[in-house]
């Protein structure tokens, strides 16, 4: 099969052949449609984080994927050849991809494979941010920064759907987008400190920027509340002194959580963001034009690689 590969920390990748996969009993091979691509990806492959995340060279990228099951494990019973599923797993950028279960979900008929690609990771981390680790709350009252990133407009969308009232911080380009989504205000971080102009303090921050971002979020926080953290740990001396609780969150996929995701994109209650497609053969383009900032033909929105046509 067709698959993009790194050979080494800090290389380009490369459009090559490799072997297709053979499944375990337990495993599904699915055929890919779509992958999309991960702040994480280019991070991984830069080698910065090989401490905490290393790689086995040589490595095929990709964390999220749609497409087409090729066949099942003997022990397989949920899915069978020609469903239509997306989900998680490593090694997304290849036409063929050994699965389990666990990690997938049968794809919104509504979405084109396209779309549903760029929805696994993204929504389950910001469902599991805002649920899991936030614990929020109808009535409650959420900070999301980097709202509209690819985590932060589902998690933008989740919230509004779950009744909570949504402040986000983002560019100034993005507010009609984000108030379209269900922010009740937008900060543009360029031009406003969010603790100078926040007049309330707010029950949960989800914090998808960090550094700087995640120090000032302590003084909006009420007491009681939760900072959750997707880029760095949150220091525990600071949440002591604010009364608060802290802690970096880490995506743990599941088809189920999928799946509850896949209903509420099939009923139309939230929405995927796709900005630029490319094939999967140009995905060192599209690493380029991401570092370069110009992947995007707007300023919001997910970049995804076609494996095969729909
Ligand atoms: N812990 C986990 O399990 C987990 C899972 C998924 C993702 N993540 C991490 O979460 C982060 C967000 O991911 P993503 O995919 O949503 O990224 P993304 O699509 O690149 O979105 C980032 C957004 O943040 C905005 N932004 C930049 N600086 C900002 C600031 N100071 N204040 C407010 N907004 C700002 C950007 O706007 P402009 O481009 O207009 O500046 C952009 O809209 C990444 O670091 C990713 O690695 C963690």
């Amino acid at each position: 099969m067709k698959a993009v590969r790194l050979l080494e920390y800090g290389a380009q990748l490369v459009f090559t052949d490799v072997p297709t996969p053979t499944i375990a009993h337990d495993e599904i091979l699915v055929k890919i449609k779509s992958t999309a691509v991960n702040h994480l990806d280019l991070v991984e492959a830069s080698g910065t984080i090989r401490q905490i995340l290393p790689i086995d060279m040589p490595w095929i990228p990709g964390h999220e994927f749609s497409g087409v099951v090729e066949q099942i494990g003997s022990d397989v019973t949920e899915y069978g050849p020609g469903d239509a599923v997306f989900g998680t797993s490593g090694g997304a950028y290849a036409e063929y991809l050994a699965a389990k279960p666990a990690a997938i979900a049968r794809k919104p008929s509504k979405l084109s494979f396209e779309e549903a690609a760029s929805v696994p990771v993204a929504a389950q981390t910001a469902w599991q941010g805002l649920f899991t680790h936030g614990e929020l709350e109808k009535g409650q009252t959420i900070l999301i920064h980097g709202g509209a990133g690819a985590v932060g407009a589902y998690a933008v969308q989740l919230a509004s759907h779950a009744g909570a009232t949504v402040i986000a911080t983002a560019s100034g380009d993005d507010e009609a987008y984000l108030n379209s989504i269900g922010a009740s205000r937008v900060i543009d971080y360029q031009q406003e400190q969010f603790e100078k102009v926040l007049r309330e303090k707010v029950d949960v921050v989800l914090d998808l920027i960090g550094g700087d971002t995640q120090t000032r979020s302590f003084l909006v926080l009420k007491e009681g509340g939760h900072l959750v953290a997707a880029t760095q740990p949150v220091s525990q001396e600071e949440t002591a002194k604010h009364r608060v609780s802290g802690a970096m969150m880490r995506l743990a996929p599941s088809g189920d959580g999928l799946g509850k995701i896949a209903r509420l994109l099939e009923e139309g209650t939230i929405r995927p963001d796709v900005a630029t497609v490319y094939a999967l053969q140009d995905a060192a383009q599209a690493w380029k034009d991401i570092a370069g900032k110009t992947a995007r033909r707007r300023s919001h929105g997910k970049v995804v690689l076609r494996v095969a046509a729909s």
